[in-house]
């Protein structure tokens, strides 16, 4: 009854309400997906993505985000071993890249809530569409890279979980760790993905969207291992797959990565997030090389 509760509460939410991007100059679809035109309200990167062919969910292609790279020499830049910033919001005019930032807050939707923001009763947050009940539940959300320039040529085994940060989606500004062993990237720079399965609260549906990248100031002349599915390990963490970890792909039509049943300990349905329920440990991921 847990599920189908949450899922005819917020599943109304999540047609009326935006969800969260990781917005930055070097993300696909910045300024919306209208050829030639800025869009400063875009929220083309916000939709999530639930029950849809590989073909459609796969780096946001479902609306034609994929077809929209940002512009020549605008890249996510990680500094290897030091950390990078991008700002949660449910519409780009929410954040420092419309409008001169002046709609924005601390917050991902423009307004001011308590530092202890929760609902009543363990509710869950719909504005910002967060996801959760409160800032202690949040899923997790991470970043991974793909030593490609070109967006075709990403792959769920070339594409490595390189970075992850407990509790958020939270606030709008989110800061990650960057490892000191990233090695550069080619000339043409990396392509970046960010991904977030929430926990619950709303429908279970999953974020995957692409920026340019390039890694600044390595050395490193490590290589990130072949990313491997990761798999369910709730309270067993000697069962969890170790080292280089594909992105979760999940609840879609095709191309899932994980499939779950049952119940997680917390006595709601499983819900395979960028934690240690399924071997993600918080911050730089290290053990990702060969
Ligand atoms: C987005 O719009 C701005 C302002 O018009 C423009 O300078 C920039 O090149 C555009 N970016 C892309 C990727 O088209
Ligand atoms: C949040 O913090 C405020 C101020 O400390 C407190 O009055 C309020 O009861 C707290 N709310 C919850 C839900 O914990
Ligand atoms: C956060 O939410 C979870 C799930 O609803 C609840 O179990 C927990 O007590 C809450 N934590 C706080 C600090 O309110
Ligand atoms: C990588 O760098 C280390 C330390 O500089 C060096 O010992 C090693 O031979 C290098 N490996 C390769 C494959 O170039």
């Amino acid at each position: 009854m847990i599920p189908l509760l949450t899922f005819a509460f917020l599943g109304l939410a999540g047609l009326t309400q935006a969800h969260i991007a990781a917005w930055h100059k070097g993300m696909y679809c910045l300024n919306g997906t209208i050829p030639g035109f800025d869009n400063q309200n875009t929220n083309d990167a916000v939709n999530p993505l639930f029950n849809l062919p590989k073909s459609q969910w796969w780096m946001h292609h479902n609306n034609k985000c994929d077809e929209f790279p940002p512009a020549p020499g605008d890249f996510l830049e990680l500094p290897a071993g030091g950390t990078f910033t991008v700002e949660f919001a449910g519409n780009r005019g929410q954040t420092t890249l419309s409008f001169d930032g002046k709609f924005t807050s601390e917050w991902p939707d423009g307004h001011d809530h308590p530092e202890n923001f929760s609902m009543p009763h363990n509710g869950c947050i719909t504005s910002p569409n967060l996801h959760t009940t409160n800032q202690s539940d949040a899923a997790g959300t991470v970043f991974a890279i793909s030593y490609t320039s070109d967006l075709a040529e990403v792959t769920p085994e070339n594409l490595a979980v390189f970075t992850v940060l407990y509790h958020t989606p939270w606030k709008r500004i989110a800061t990650y760790e960057v490892p000191a062993d990233l090695p550069p990237c080619p000339p043409d720079g990396c392509i970046a993905v960010f991904g977030w399965v929430p926990n619950g609260c709303g429908i279970p549906n999953m974020y995957m969207h692409p920026y340019r990248s390039k890694v600044t100031g390595s050395k490193s002349n490590k290589t990130v291992a072949p990313a491997k599915p990761p798999t369910w390990c709730e309270g067993t963490p000697s069962t969890c797959t170790k080292g280089s970890k594909q992105m979760v792909f999940w609840n879609q039509a095709d191309g899932n990565n994980i499939v779950t049943s049952g119940w997680q300990a917390d006595g709601a349905p499983k819900s395979p997030g960028y934690n240690m329920k399924l071997g993600f440990q918080n911050g730089a991921q290290n053990d990702i090389f060969l």
